[in-house]
Parts: C-alpha cells; structure tokens; sequence
C-alpha cells in the first residue's frame, strides 16, 4: 500500500474505526510539561503529535485532564466540562483535537460517572444545603447509627480502605466507593442522569471520537433499608442484583448514552472499565445497544504462559462474535504494575503475576526482579496482542520499554492506595505515572523544564525516546515497526489456530495469511521454511528463540 493510501484509511470516518484500533493511553499530567510547572498538559501533548504519529497508533485516549484536586490522579473530577487550568484551556484542547484530527489520529475521553469530587459545585452546594435537601439527594447521604449517629450506617469499605462513609458537619454520613474526596453520585436522580448527557454532548460536539467510562459497573445501586452488613454484601453473588456492584439496571444509562452517541456521525464510541465476574457479564456493557466496547483485562492478570493466553484468547473471541462487539487487549495501565517489571517478578506459587487483591500491588522493592526477563517476555507477548483481532490499548512509556518505578519515597508518593491500603494494597500505583523520559539529558528528562511532579530516576536515561528513536534495537523501534507492519497486514477479526506439537509455543494465522507465532519456553521453535517469511521479530538458525514473538507474512501480503 502507498503511503498515500495508508494516510486516507486512517482518515476515512467509518463507523467501525474503533473495532481493531490501537489505542495509545496518555496519563495527561505525565506525559509532557510544556508550561514549566512539573505536571504535564495540553499543550505539551500538542508538542509530541510527531511522536504520536510515528508510532503509528489510531487513537489516544486520555485520561482525566479535567479542574481536579487530585485526590484520585483526576479521577476525582470538580468540573466535567472544562480544563484544569494547570493543563491549559478549552481552546488548547480544540487544537490539540484539530491537530490530532489532521494526523489521522482520534480522540478518547475519560468519563468519571460514579463520583465527583468533594470539590463538585454539586458537593459544595450539598454541604451546605444541609439534610433532606434537594443537592444532598444527588450524593448518597444517610444517617449514622449509634446513639447520635457517630457510627457510620454500615460497616462497609471502600475500595481504597477504610470506611465507605465519611460525616459531615451537621453529622450525616455519605457513600464513597474510593476515596473520601470521591463522593458517589445518586444515579437514581435524574438531573445526575441529565447532565452526563450534557457532558457527552459537550466534549461530542467539540469533536472527540470516543469515551472511556470509568468503573462502568458501579454507578447503580440498590440502598434499601435494611442495608446489609459487609460480610452478607460479600456473600451477594454478583449476578445483576448485588446492591452495588454490577447491576443490571445499569444498563438502561448506557442505553441513554448509546442514543447519544449516535446522534453523531460517525456515532461516538465508549469502551467500558467494568471489572465484573465474567465475560458473559462483561458482554452486557460491549452490546451494541449499549457502550459498544469493554475493555477485557483477562491477559492482564494472566501469567506469562502459553495455555493461559490461548484460553483466554479463544474465550473472549468467542465472547465478542455472540456481542458483535470486537474485544480489546490490554497489558498496561495507569492502576497497574508495568507488564515489563510484572513478567520479571519472581514466581510467587509458581506464578510470576499475583492473583488476588495482591496482584497490583506496584513496584516492590528490585529483589529478585529479573528486568531483562521481564523486557523480553514483553515484548513477546505485546507482538502476540498486536497481531490478534481486535483492539489493542496501549500505555504511554511501554513503547520505551520502561519499568515500575520503585524508587519514590512515601512523602513523594501521591496515590491514594498507597496510603489507604484497600484493594491495592502494596506500594500504590504511582510507579507506572511517572512522568516519561523524553531526552536522556536536561531538566526532567526532557518531560519539562523543572523537576517532574514525581520523581525519575537516574536510569530513565537508558529508556528516553530520543535515545530509542536513534537505536534499531530499542522497543520503540520495535513498537514503531509492529505498529507499521499492522495496519499494512491488518485482516478480518478472525483467528485459527495451528498446532505446533509444543504446549508451551502459539500460532495462529489471520484470514490474509498473516500468522503470529509466540514461544512462551525457553527452547527454539524451528519454523523450517517459513522462517524465510519472517517479517517482524528475529530468528536465530530459522528458529523462533525463547521467550520471544515473530509476524510470518507471505511474499505479496506486503506490497
Ligand atoms: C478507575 C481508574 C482508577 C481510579 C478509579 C476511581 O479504576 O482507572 O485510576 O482510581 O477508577 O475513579
């Protein structure tokens, strides 16, 4: 295909752009300063559209950008339809959309509905409303029990630790599913549902491609008295009917949502952050007359293993043909350890991810991580992702091959996991938003012109993307050419799987004839004649080595 060519199907508005997109996860505040306050912004995103487009992704999606304390990393959102002044303008983020735009690059929003911020106009005016006020009843205000109601109303607790319930002056209690600063929203009200149709329109309107909706399965709840207590909610199966969690009536807001995105053309897409128990449930927030998409994080919590990955591959390819929807893959993000430190982690129980409410836990102290390993299995298994049906998202600083950070101190760290142990217990997640390294010299590493608002450390040098971009065998060399090579190659979302005789090596093909093979073990797998089609990855004597990915394109498929 000619490069002009290449150019006009990036840019043609079809409705199905999202289905086998590769999405590229900017954490805005750091990714790129351009104002010289240590957080990242706008217009420094604006400054790396180069970058951008020579990796070769479809879309960005951007997290939370919008006037926020940070409680919660700007998950904790004072106003859905603006800029945090410290990030730049609305009118920076029209040009940073219209350039974006003329790169053939969309745009994805973060959607953060199931709290404000405690600094929400809406939590303001409820504070001071006082109880059995019309402001109150778009929060979730209840009163204590004990005596004079000092007790919380139930003993249940939030996802970040400690109590659900925080108490007001004038003594009620309100919900927060995180953190303090984090209330939840009444979702049965329905100005709370009103205005997020205001916010979808508005970002819609101002040209933005698609939404990400943040912990999608939480915003509904079921709060009649008598509230149960936290060992017999534990014991509600999570089936559509558990007070909190995963409820099927959730889904009449998509469907409100979904009528909305539609109104555009091509119709705005939505991919959902749902962490529910199956991918039978998962598939409710995908349908078409709801988000569209969910994000499926099976591989993410999988351990680097052959028959895991083909599992879980078959599984949600299965999945996504009874949705129509097209499933996502996703090793990275900004809640959880680097997939290149977690594939070096030793082996806890023989597995080198930890399960439970352990496996997020970031960082860790550098014993007994073998970061080469880990590199290498990363690489091997982002190929592998690259090459399935469906889209790929991908997290800002893994194209660099960059590891956790474990180097900051508690008086640096901001998140508030770290700090309120909960689910994610361990050091918190500020280790993967560290801000990138762009130049292996200068202030910040090339990121701004102070010291980032968290700290680097010294071996950032090695990964920065000057550094890489100059080096064939660096990974974002590696990313750049895979990326390339993928929308040169892409084919039907569909996959067959060819037997290699090794339980520990993969290989399917794509209808074209593109075919991915992925050796998980550590002994060459021969590809005999077929190494001579070898397009992407190396081969060493005509095998595919240990721990590593190759793409097969036949002569022809590569014009
Ligand atoms: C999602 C976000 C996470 C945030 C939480 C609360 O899980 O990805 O970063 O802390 O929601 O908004």
């Amino acid at each position: 295909m000619t490069d002009a060519l290449l150019v006009e199907t990036r840019t043609a508005d079809t409705a199905a752009w999202w289905r086998q997109a590769a999405v590229y996860q900017i954490y805005p505040r750091s990714f790129a300063d351009a104002n010289g306050d240590g957080l990242g912004d706008i217009p420094g995103i604006l400054s790396r559209v180069d970058y951008l487009e020579k990796l070769g992704i479809d879309a960005v999606w951007l997290s939370p950008f919008y006037p926020s304390a940070l409680a919660d990393g700007g998950y904790d959102v004072a106003d859905y339809r603006d800029v945090d002044p410290r990030l730049g303008t609305l009118e920076d983020f029209d040009a940073m959309v219209a350039v974006l735009h003329a790169r053939g690059i969309r745009v994805v929003v973060d959607i953060v509905p199931n709290h404000t911020s405690d600094l929400h106009e809406w939590f303001q005016e409820a504070l001071a409303a006082g109880r059995g006020s019309a402001a109150r009843e778009r929060f979730i205000f209840r009163e204590g029990k004990g005596e004079n109601g000092e007790l919380p109303p139930t003993d249940w607790v939030s996802v970040f630790g400690g109590s659900a319930w925080e108490r007001v002056e004038d003594g009620q209690w309100y919900f927060h599913n995180f953190a303090v600063e984090q209330p939840d929203l009444n979702w049965d009200n329905p100005e709370v549902r009103e205005d997020f149709l205001t916010t979808l329109r508005f970002w819609s309107d101002r040209g933005v491609d698609g939404f990400r909706i943040d912990v999608a399965h939480m915003l509904t709840k079921d709060l009649s008295e008598p509230l149960p207590s936290r060992a017999e909610l534990d014991a509600i199966p999570r089936d559509g009917n558990h007070p909190l969690i995963d409820r099927d009536d959730v889904h009449e807001i998509y469907a409100e949502w979904r009528r909305v995105f539609d109104e555009y053309d091509p119709p705005r897409t939505a991919v959902a952050e749902a962490w529910v128990s199956t991918p039978e449930r998962r598939a409710k927030y995908a349908s078409a007359e709801g988000l569209g998409q969910a994000f499926n994080f099976d591989l993410l919590v999988a351990d680097f293993d052959a028959e895991e990955f083909r599992t879980i591959i078959a599984d949600n390819l299965a999945q996504s043909d009874t949705t129509g929807s097209s499933t996502t893959w996703v090793l990275s993000n900004h809640d959880v350890t680097r997939h290149a430190t977690r594939y070096g982690l030793p082996a806890l129980n023989g597995r080198h991810v930890k399960q439970g409410t352990e496996w997020v836990a970031a960082g860790g102290p550098d014993e007994g991580i073998d970061r080469e390993q880990g590199l290498r299995r990363a690489h091997a298994a982002t190929l592998l992702l690259l090459g399935l049906p469906g889209s790929t998202y991908l997290y800002q600083g893994e194209e660099l091959g960059l590891q956790e950070v474990a180097e900051i101190t508690p008086e640096e760290r901001q998140d508030p996991t770290f700090f309120r142990g909960g689910e994610f217990d361990g050091l918190g997640r500020d280790g993967c938003r560290v801000p990138l390294p762009w130049t292996a010299s200068g202030p910040s590493f090339g990121f701004g012109a102070v010291e980032a608002h968290l700290p680097q450390p010294a071996w950032f040098a090695a990964f920065a993307a000057d550094v890489e971009a100059a080096d064939p065998s660096s990974t974002l060399s590696l990313y750049r050419e895979a990326l390339r090579l993928r929308r040169v190659l892409q084919a039907d979302e569909s996959l067959q799987w060819i037997e290699t005789g090794r339980a520990d090596v993969l290989r399917f093909a794509r209808p074209n004839g593109w075919q991915v093979v992925t050796n998980f073990g550590t002994e060459p797998f021969d590809l005999g004649a077929d190494a001579t089609d070898v397009v992407l990855g190396a081969v060493d004597g005509g095998a595919v080595p240990g721990e590593s990915t190759v793409w097969i394109a036949p002569a022809g498929l590569i014009g």
